[in-house]
């Protein structure tokens, strides 16, 4: 299977607020477990370092962390990207995390990936033709009313996932459409 985008956003393509995802359901948190569970999940830094500590790595998931910054440690030695294919075995019973210095490298690396964010990660795959699929969870209002004020927020602490018309730039369609309790899983195809 192709790499694909998974990504879960409120209804005006929020992501995060102040570093953190701002709403909390058990039911997305199965379902994003359930499309990334045996794959590598590529993620930059930031995302990593949200991740509370009791789930990173993500179990059952081969990890890769991008990060440009050669001195960033995750606990092993930073794998160079011209090593990246033999450093790592992927054990999909297993867990391991690296840390990777490409987007490109990665998705190299492991074609099957699941990219799973932040904002900036997201913005560099939607152009990446690697990337073919975008499963985007739309959190329903009954998880998000209430629980947060985008606007008391100054803009950079703001995180957003590309809008329809910029992933219509990047020639992605609107495909199958999943409708869940508390989100609508949306899937996204590039043509
Ligand atoms: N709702 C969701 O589905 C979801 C999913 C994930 C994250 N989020 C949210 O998104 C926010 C974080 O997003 P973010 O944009 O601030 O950060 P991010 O994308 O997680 O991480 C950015 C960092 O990744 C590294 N990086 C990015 N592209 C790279 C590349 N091509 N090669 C090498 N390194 C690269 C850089 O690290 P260095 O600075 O170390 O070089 C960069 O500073 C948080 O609020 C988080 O909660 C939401």
């Amino acid at each position: 299977m192709p790499a694909t985008i998974v990504v879960a956003c409120d209804t005006r393509e929020l992501i995060g607020l102040r570093g953190r995802v701002p709403w909390d359901s058990r039911e997305e948190r199965l379902h994003f477990r359930a499309l990334t569970l045996g794959k590598a999940v590529i993620m930059g830094r930031k995302t990593w370092q949200s991740l509370p500590k009791a789930f990173r790595p993500l179990p059952g998931r081969t990890n890769v962390v991008l990060s440009h910054n050669r001195e960033f440690r995750i606990g092993g030695p930073m794998v160079p990207q011209d090593h990246l294919r033999d450093a790592l075995h992927p054990d999909v019973s297993g867990t391991t995390a690296l840390v990777c210095e490409s987007l490109t490298a990665a998705l190299g690396a492991y074609p099957d990936a699941a990219v799973i964010g932040g904002a900036d990660v997201y913005e560099q795959a939607v152009r990446d033709p690697a990337v073919t699929t975008i499963r985007m969870s739309f959190m329903k209002p009954c998880v998000t009313a209430g629980k947060y004020d985008v606007t008391a927020f100054p803009l950079e602490e703001r995180a957003y996932f590309p809008s329809p018309s910029a992933l219509a730039e990047q020639c992605f369609r609107r495909g199958r459409i999943e409708n869940h309790s508390e989100f609508t899983d949306v899937t996204w195809v590039r043509q």
